[in-house]
């Protein structure tokens, strides 16, 4: 009998990294929009609170669902900011959100489940829903990022959770009220859970962040983190609330295999929290003019691209395997991701990461043109232009 984790595959987007850096190795130069992490430094303050607390003595075991005073900030950010009525008690404080992440998953699924996940979709919803024993049913969204009505047809009486991801990677779609609403209903009228991943809830341009833990709390297991909005990715640290059940069972999975996150990194997020803002609206500012060169660019080769409302990913349409597609533009010197590793819909599209520099994207962009200067792959849509 094939074991768990026999289905589960190396991740693609660190797999074509490694290619990447193993060409860079070898004298080529090649141009990475492969992956997910902020190129900014994280700001000044926070690090000045986590190297605080180091040299206070913050160096033992935290509590293992977090330290009070980051429970309460979380849980306060929650309430102000997402309409969602937690008490600190209620949040569990987590090695990054991709760990809380497979906590929910763990908890929620028993062998042969079925969780349904929106194509395109994040790379490791599949992965943890297969370490918990369960069966990723996949979804296809609207070409515009919107969830499609037919979503009860994809219910069984194997499923137990939707997992949800706005603003989206890889398409940075944004959903909307509409969505959130299908989502609820569906989930009430069937006794669902619904894990809402919000990591990128602070990089979104003209659209507005809805949770939808303020909608069906009692069903919602929402997750965020400090990686992407504060440029913290290499601290590990993120944090989830959920139903009283659930978060019992994640803290349980957490205080068996992490202990508690690390400690002075909490005082670091705390900083974050409860410290000036303005870094993070710098940021997203400088996102947003890269996005709209990226999204130009794109567009001015011939391929077909949504505007992404949120993140830092364009998703432009290619005509033929993405997998092919991704190794022909590396081989014009520019990493892109496949669509291919987010879902079997996905095939049609390639990712590229805007979290690098102007200067690269611009140069990309170059190479990019010049390899679809044939008009191969052409997936123009006009009403885009
Ligand atoms: C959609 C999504 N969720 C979660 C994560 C993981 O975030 P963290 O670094 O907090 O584990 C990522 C990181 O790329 C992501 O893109």
């Amino acid at each position: 009998m094939p074991g768990r984790l026999d289905s589960v595959e190396e991740s693609a987007t660190l797999r074509l990294a490694d290619l990447t850096g193993e060409l860079k190795k070898q004298g080529r130069d090649i141009l990475s929009f492969n992956l997910g992490e902020p190129d900014f430094s994280t700001p000044a303050n926070i690090i000045e609170a986590a190297a605080k607390a180091l040299r206070s003595g913050k160096t033992h075991y935290a509590p293992s669902a977090g330290i009070p005073e980051l429970r309460e900030a979380i849980a306060d950010k929650l309430k102000k900011e997402n309409g969602i009525d937690v008490a600190g008690n209620d949040v569990l404080v987590t090695p990054g959100a991709k760990q809380a992440i497979f906590y929910a998953c763990f908890s929620i699924l028993e062998e042969g489940d079925e969780a349904i996940v929106f194509d395109p979709g994040w790379v490791s919803y599949d992965a943890c829903i297969k370490m918990s024993g369960g069966k990723t049913v996949w979804v296809k969204s609207n070409e515009d990022g919107s969830l499609p009505a037919e979503l009860p047809e994809h219910v069984s009486n194997k499923t137990k959770l939707i997992i949800i991801n706005s603003p989206n990677n890889p398409s940075g779609a944004v959903l909307g009220i509409k969505d959130l609403r299908l989502v609820a209903d569906v989930a009430g009228d069937n006794g669902l859970y619904v894990l809402s991943d919000e990591i990128y809830e602070k990089i979104i341009y003209e659209a507005k962040h809805l949770s939808m833990g303020s909608i069906i709390p009692e069903r919602t297991i929402t997750v965020n983190g400090f990686s992407k909005a504060y440029a913290m990715a290499g601290w590990r640290i993120g944090y989830a609330t959920a139903p009283k059940p659930v978060l019992q069972n994640m803290l349980k999975v957490q205080q068996h295999t992490v202990s508690s996150p690390t400690t002075f990194v909490q005082y670091g997020a705390l900083a974050a929290l409860t410290g000036p803002q303005d870094s993070v609206e710098r940021m997203r500012l400088e996102f947003k003019q890269r996005r709209d060169v990226v999204i130009k660019g794109i567009r001015g080769m011939g391929l077909r691209c949504e505007m992404p409302q949120g993140a830092f990913y364009a998703w432009p349409k290619v005509d033929g395997k993405s997998e092919e597609w991704a190794e022909r533009f590396l081989e014009a010197g520019v990493g892109l991701t496949p669509g291919s590793a987010f879902g079997p819909h996905s095939d049609d599209h390639v990712r590229m990461s805007y979290a690098s520099s102007m200067e690269d994207i611009k140069k990309g962009l170059e190479r990019m043109a010049k390899l679809l200067g044939g008009g191969e792959g052409r997936t123009e849509d006009k009403r885009q232009r």
